[in-house]
């Protein structure tokens, strides 16, 4: 019955991808990416164990590697199956972002939808569905379990996607199940050198055969679309070899499920050049259209706020003599928010709850209660007179069930004061974040398995019905779901500016360089940029970039949403640098890589939303670098005033950090750019 069908599927295969006898004679089900360039294959092996394999222009990338699951009992779905049918699509399709690194995206791939159904000879045999679908820049694939007799309500206890790598890249990689959930430096090493779990992104770089330093190909392994699911990290199961590991939930299960139900998409990113893996769309491609329908209350934006002097230790969340979240501080930043046009004014602390042992879990939150000290509408309608908006804050200590409780009317309490931007946050550690389980008892769960997925997603659902959109501090990682709920509108994910602060340890300056090419495939970052005191830790150089470094932020780590993060007084002797961070937008129509080693150097130049103006970031690690690069990227023809805000001779992140030059240009696209970079410098350029 099985070579049966099979042999049957290897003649509609044949039919179904047009002229390829050879393939069709391989027991080899084939779907190439609209260039031909990648092609990924699934096979069945005797036992009807699917497996696939992905290969670019001819070479295997990813060796023949596992496809199932494993139910409750140890009870597989992925042996003994038959194919029961094959479908394929070319879909060629443009959307357009409300907001985004580029306005428009382009979904081009060809899909297979592989059907599978065991061949047990029972009555009512268990089907499962493995879609692919391959872009000319990497492969996402899935399972889907349709609605059927033998399949209901499901438990995953694991799941067996395998990625068997060819060769030993280079991996960027932080490792999974820490207590510090992705607040991680990268490591480099040989992929057989890193960890037994990592999370994903995982960026890896295959040596290029003809030697050119900056290209040979790179790949990334993520996921897309992490709607009702645990997340996925990377298990190893041999020296270059990994399997999808998802986090748990406390009762050892991965994931409760009901049929109709599919995966997360699995993607492997494939780049010429560490560039291609930064402008890859395929996450957003892979996840559902919006479900909010009129966007336009979304807006992106620029923001101050009270929250780097409790990073320094000068105020405080707590309330007491030194509590930051005051009316009169509030009134003070509102002010300096208005003369520079920053559109919102983020307060942290205002609320009841902070005193004693927040971090311990949150349950003495309140989103609702100011401290006596914060007159919240004294403070809210000052910003609307003035022109700007309160940012709302909520830190949750990752206690789920006390957020949720409070949710809708700590939503409404915010919009009914104007706000529309709430900055969340779920400072917690490890398997420690609360749930209440139908005993109403208290169980521990992990920050990005199925629970809090679920939790992140209905916060969501719940800001954006009072028209409110987030951006989440200690958040499960992205997954392109931004393109569904636009109000997702940035995320922290990883270790931002305060771990320059004197709690923090430090970044280094190859981290920026490495985020770029790790952390940022995800999507918009919260890093909060732009700290001009650098050395304000008194502990000599503590923030890992020159003055020059802090403005390239703003262009290389995109988000839509970004902080000024320095206090008011320390811009005002540097207002001719601050005028970069005042000009920069946060919407973009297109972006281009320009040039970058993972973990060394990058340089990228994004184009306005809203104007033909160009800027462009560059950075470098520890060690001074020239960038040389044409402007080709400006429209050809036309005269640009280029304001090039650069390293001065002698900068260094660790002697001379504030050494910076400011100077205009005539620029056309038949120029180039040069100029010196410090080390741990940067460089920002505004093309008018
Ligand atoms: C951690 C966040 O990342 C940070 O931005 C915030 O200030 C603190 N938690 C307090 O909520």
């Amino acid at each position: 019955m099985r070579l049966a069908c099979f042999l049957l599927f290897v003649i509609m295969t044949a039919a179904a991808y047009g002229p390829a006898p050879a393939e069709a004679q391989t027991d080899r089900m084939v779907v190439a990416s609209p260039d031909g360039r990648l092609e990924a294959a699934v096979t069945l092996t005797a036992d009807g164990v699917p497996h696939y394999r992905l290969s670019l222009d001819g070479q295997t990338i990813v060796a023949p590697s596992r496809l199932g699951v494993v139910l409750a009992g140890g009870d597989t779905l992925g042996v003994d199956m038959t194919v029961a049918g094959v479908d394929t699509t070319l879909r060629d399709r443009t959307w357009t972002q409300p907001w985004g690194a580029t306005q428009t995206v382009r979904d081009h791939h060809r899909e297979a939808r592989i059907q599978l159904s065991e061949d047990t000879g029972e009555p009512n045999p268990r089907r499962m569905v493995i879609v692919l679908r391959v872009f000319d820049d990497g492969l996402g694939l899935r399972y889907e379990w349709p609605e059927q007799p033998g399949l209901d309500r499901f438990r995953i206890e694991d799941e067996l996607t395998a990625f068997r790598f060819v060769d030993n890249p280079t991996a960027w990689w932080i490792r999974a199940y820490e207590a510090d959930r992705y607040e991680q430096l990268y490591r480099e090493t040989r992929l057989s050198d890193a960890g037994y779990a990592l999370h994903t992104p995982l960026t890896l770089a295959f040596p290029d055969p003809y030697g050119t330093p900056e290209a040979g190909p790179h790949m990334a392994v993520h996921e897309a679309a992490l709607l009702d699911y645990a997340a996925m990290s990377l298990r190893r199961i041999g020296p270059t070899a990994f399997e999808a590991d998802l986090a748990p939930w406390s009762t050892g299960t991965r994931v409760y499920a009901r049929t109709p139900f599919s995966s997360p998409w699995r993607t492997v990113l494939v780049g010429d050049t560490p560039g291609d893996l930064v402008t890859n769309q395929m996450a957003l491609n892979l996840s559902p259209p919006s479900r909010i329908e009129d966007t336009s209350w979304i807006q992106p934006g620029k923001y101050i706020g009270i929250w780097w002097a409790m990073h320094l230790g000068e105020w405080t969340w707590v309330s007491g003599p030194r509590h930051g979240a005051t009316t009169a501080h509030a009134k003070w930043y509102i002010d300096f928010a208005s003369k520079h046009g920053f559109s919102g004014v983020l307060v942290e602390g205002w609320n009841e709850g902070w005193d004693g042992t927040w971090a311990a879990s949150g349950w003495d939150f309140s989103f609702t209660t100011p401290y006596p000290d914060f007159d919240l509408d004294a403070v809210a309608s000052y910003a609307r007179e003035k022109g700007t908006r309160l940012i709302g804050h909520h830190e949750t200590g990752g206690n789920a069930p006390v957020y949720e409780a409070q949710m809708d009317t700590a939503y409404a309490l915010m919009a009914s004061h104007d706000v529309s931007v709430i900055k969340t946050g779920y400072v917690n550690y490890g398997m420690n974040f609360p749930r209440i389980t139908a005993e109403g008892d208290t169980a521990r769960e992990w920050n990005y398995g199925q629970f809090m997925v679920n939790h992140y997603r209905r916060s969501l659902e719940a800001a954006a019905e009072q028209e409110i959109a987030l951006n989440i501090h200690e958040p499960m990682k992205g997954t392109g779901l931004r393109r569904t709920y636009p109000n997702l509108l940035t995320r922290e994910g990883a270790r931002g500016q305060e771990f320059n602060a004197p709690w923090g340890g430090g970044n280094g300056p190859d981290h920026v360089p490495t985020l770029v090419f790790t952390r940022m495939l995800e999507g918009p970052m919260d890093f909060t940029p732009g700290i001009f005191d650098l050395t304000a830790t008194g502990e000599g150089a503590d923030v890992p970039t020159t003055l020059a470094g802090q403005l390239a932020l703003y262009v290389l780590l995109y988000s839509p949403l970004q902080m000024a993060a320095d206090l008011p007084e320390n811009y005002e002797p540097h207002m001719d640098a601050f005028q970069f961070i005042k000009d920069v937008p946060v919407n973009w129509a297109e972006t281009t890589v320009l040039n970058g080693r993972v973990g060394d150097y990058v340089t990228i130049a994004r184009r306005d939303r809203h104007s033909a103006d160009w800027y462009l970031g560059a950075k470098t690690d520890g060690t001074a670098r020239t960038v040389d690069v044409p402007l080709d990227f400006l429209e050809a023809g036309t005269r640009y005033t280029a304001t090039i805000y650069r390293d001065a001779a002698g900068a260094d992140w660790q002697a001379n950090s504030v050494a910076y030059v400011i100077d205009t240009r005539e620029v056309t696209a038949a120029d180039r750019l040069t100029a010196d970079l410090a080390p741990g410098g940067g460089l920002a350029v505004r093309f008018e």
